[in-house]
């Protein structure tokens, strides 16, 4: 039967985000800067990587804990080798209500249709501009628009719900607002605004920097009537609107102005296997090792309970130019955001 945990601060445990891999095909400004994501940059060694069984291992674990939804994150996870597979794995697990991805969606049109197939349900595609060259300048690799949206139409058509996320940053693509909006509302896509986060320490983040939610649907408002959305479920991420006539909803993360830490039921899991109980929570709690040393099922459950009961985090209620500066944080790379 299923055990439910609640943290410190009496929050269930409902997601599982799992980055497969540390490596990414962009260096966008704000997650890898290319000037430290460098050639001689470390990534992880293969051998340190979860094995796709592994994974299945403890992501089944979770699910009995309670976890209902799971999100694979990289990096860019599609370019950890066979993924449809361990989709495929991740689907057979009873009880699991959702799994999505969350890609740049370059590699979409060739793994959509395997991803669908596995039990895929959605996509989360990040697209930050529509411009060639501002797009090419914030992906740090000088990618245009035209294979991002290609992997979106890929998608679509291979039947996976897509949702497009967009991280504002001030004074570089907030012209960029009102054109991402018509782009989505045009192509029947939940376009989600996000605000620009200081997580790791290598993007120099400034408060400066960040669009509010408020800016941003002062803006589109101007635009267009929209009407607010009741959450799809407890905890949901974006607070969402629809455009009034339409069945299209444009959402808001608002992780800096109005944090939502109080309903926060996510846990992280890393490439290397460890368990993170805050995306900015630097302290991970290893369980590849633990796992590798022939440990059961029942021991792994009780680590994990250990890890969840203890949990006190809420870094996005209590962010303060002190806690930006001083805390040691986790790069988005790594962790998946
Ligand atoms: P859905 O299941 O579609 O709601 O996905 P999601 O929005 O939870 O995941 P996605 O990977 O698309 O993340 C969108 C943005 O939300 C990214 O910038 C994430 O870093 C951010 N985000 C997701 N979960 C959290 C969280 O627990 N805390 C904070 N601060 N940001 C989060
Ligand atoms: N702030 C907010 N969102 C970010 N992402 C990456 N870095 C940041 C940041 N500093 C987003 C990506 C992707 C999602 C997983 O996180 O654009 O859509
Ligand atoms: Fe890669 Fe996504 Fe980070 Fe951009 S935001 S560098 S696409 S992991
Ligand atoms: Fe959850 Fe930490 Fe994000 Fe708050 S800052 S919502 S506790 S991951």
């Amino acid at each position: 039967g299923k055990i439910f945990v609640k943290d410190k601060l009496n929050r269930p445990l409902r997601d599982l985000r799992i980055s497969v891999i540390d490596r990414c095909n962009f260096r966008c400004q704000y997650c890898m800067p290319a000037e430290i994501y460098g050639p001689d940059f470390a990534f992880l060694p293969k051998s340190e990587l979860l094995s796709y069984e592994e994974i299945e291992r403890v992501a089944k674990i979770f699910v009995e804990l309670g976890v209902e939804k799971i999100r694979l994150t990289g990096g860019e996870p599609l370019l950890r080798k066979d993924l449809p597979y361990l989709v495929e794995l991740l689907s057979q697990i009873d009880q699991l209500k959702d799994i999505g991805l969350t890609t740049n969606g370059v590699l979409l049109p060739k793994y959509a249709r395997d991803l669908k197939k596995a039990g895929l349900k959605r996509v989360n595609v990040s697209l930050d501009s529509l411009k060639d060259e501002l797009f090419g300048q914030i992906n740090g690799r000088n990618v245009g628009v035209g294979p991002v949206l290609k992997g979106i139409k890929a998608a679509q058509e291979a039947g996976l719900g897509v949702k497009i996320n967009m991280v504002v940053k001030k004074g570089l693509n907030d012209t960029e607002i009102i054109p991402m909006a018509e782009y989505c509302k045009e192509n029947g896509l939940q376009l989600r605004y996000i605000e620009y986060m200081d997580v790791g320490s290598s993007n120099g983040w400034k408060m400066d920097d960040v669009v509010t939610k408020k800016e941003i649907y002062t803006r589109l408002s101007e635009h267009y009537d929209l009407e607010p959305v009741d959450p799809d479920y407890f905890g949901e991420v974006a607070k969402r609107y629809r455009y009034k006539g339409t069945n299209i909803d444009v959402g808001f993360i608002t992780s800096v102005s109005e944090s939502f830490c109080s309903s926060c039921t996510r846990s992280r899991l890393s490439a290397d296997g460890k368990i993170y109980t805050c995306l900015f929570n630097g302290n991970g709690h290893d369980i590849r090792d633990f796992m590798r040393t022939g440990v059961s099922d029942q021991q792994i459950a009780d680590r994990i309970c250990e890890i969840w009961g203890g949990r006190k985090d809420r870094y996005s209620d209590e962010r303060t130019a002190e806690t930006v500066a001083n805390r040691k944080k986790i790069e988005m790379s790594y962790i998946g955001g």
